[in-house]
């Protein structure tokens, strides 16, 4: 399986911290936010790895990262030309994946749990992985019935549930033709939400639910909360 973490968009939210950096180099404890992805996939077994960044500051990730060689991957590095959302993102990485499954991660998650038993035995379709959160309406969120995922929807002011749709996701290589069908949502993006319900709707999708921390970065109190949670963690693993 290959990897690919998307690193693009404009960091607005996150002003004036993005001024002169991008978003995923911002500081989540004592760690580049972006090493935290990367780390979730190496240690899924995954070692062909892409990062899609956005113009701008896409030289920095070259600089911190390199060739991978540190992290005993072999990075490639796409730009995003405009932030035309996370499933044009994702589009940009077609031909380097070719016909291998790939793995898809957000640069602003970060995970606690490891999906290396999920990246092992997946085949084909599609695989989400949710976590019980207590602001559902600020993700995408899967209503689930049993082990069926019934349908997702993105950043809804009712919730179905409590389960966020996290930024890690499995995918055969037809997402790239599901990607291709795509028409942009209300804030002019391609979204990762229409390409799973597209999984969904083809009886073609899993989830699994997970078990450790997680939290997205994306957001001042994101940031901070993602800081404190890696933090305590390695307070626990020194003990
Ligand atoms: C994106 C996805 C959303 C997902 C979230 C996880 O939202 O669209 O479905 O739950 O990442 O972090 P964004 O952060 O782009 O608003």
């Amino acid at each position: 399986m290959k990897g690919v973490i998307l690193a693009g968009g404009t960091g607005s939210r996150m002003y004036p911290l993005t001024k002169v950096t991008n978003k995923h180099l911002l500081p989540v404890y004592d760690r580049p936010m972006i090493f935290y992805p990367l780390q979730t996939l190496v240690n899924a077994g995954i070692r062909e790895i892409m990062i899609v960044s956005g113009r701008g500051h896409a030289g920095h990730f070259l600089e911190l990262l390199g060739s991978g060689l540190e992290f005993g991957v072999q990075l490639t590095y796409e730009i995003q030309e405009k932030a035309g959302g996370i499933a044009e993102a994702l589009g940009l990485a077609e031909s380097w994946v070719d016909k291998d499954p790939v793995a898809v991660i957000l640069g602003d998650n970060i995970f606690q749990d490891s999906i290396l038993p999920d990246v092992t035995s997946f085949r084909k379709g599609a695989k989400i992985f949710l976590k019980e959160v207590p602001d559902a309406q600020r993700f995408g969120v899967a209503e689930i019935d049993g082990d069926h995922v019934i349908s997702i929807q993105e950043k809804p002011e009712k919730p179905k549930s409590r389960y966020a749709v996290t930024g890690l996701y499995l995918y055969d290589s037809d997402v790239f033709s599901v990607i291709r069908t795509l028409k942009p949502s209300g804030r002019g993006e391609l979204e990762i939400t229409d390409v799973n319900n597209a999984y969904i709707k083809k009886g073609m999708m899993q989830f699994s639910l997970l078990k450790g921390f997680w939290s997205d970065a994306g957001t001042f109190d994101s940031l901070l909360r993602a800081g404190l949670l890696v933090q305590q963690h390695r307070t626990q693993e020194k003990k």
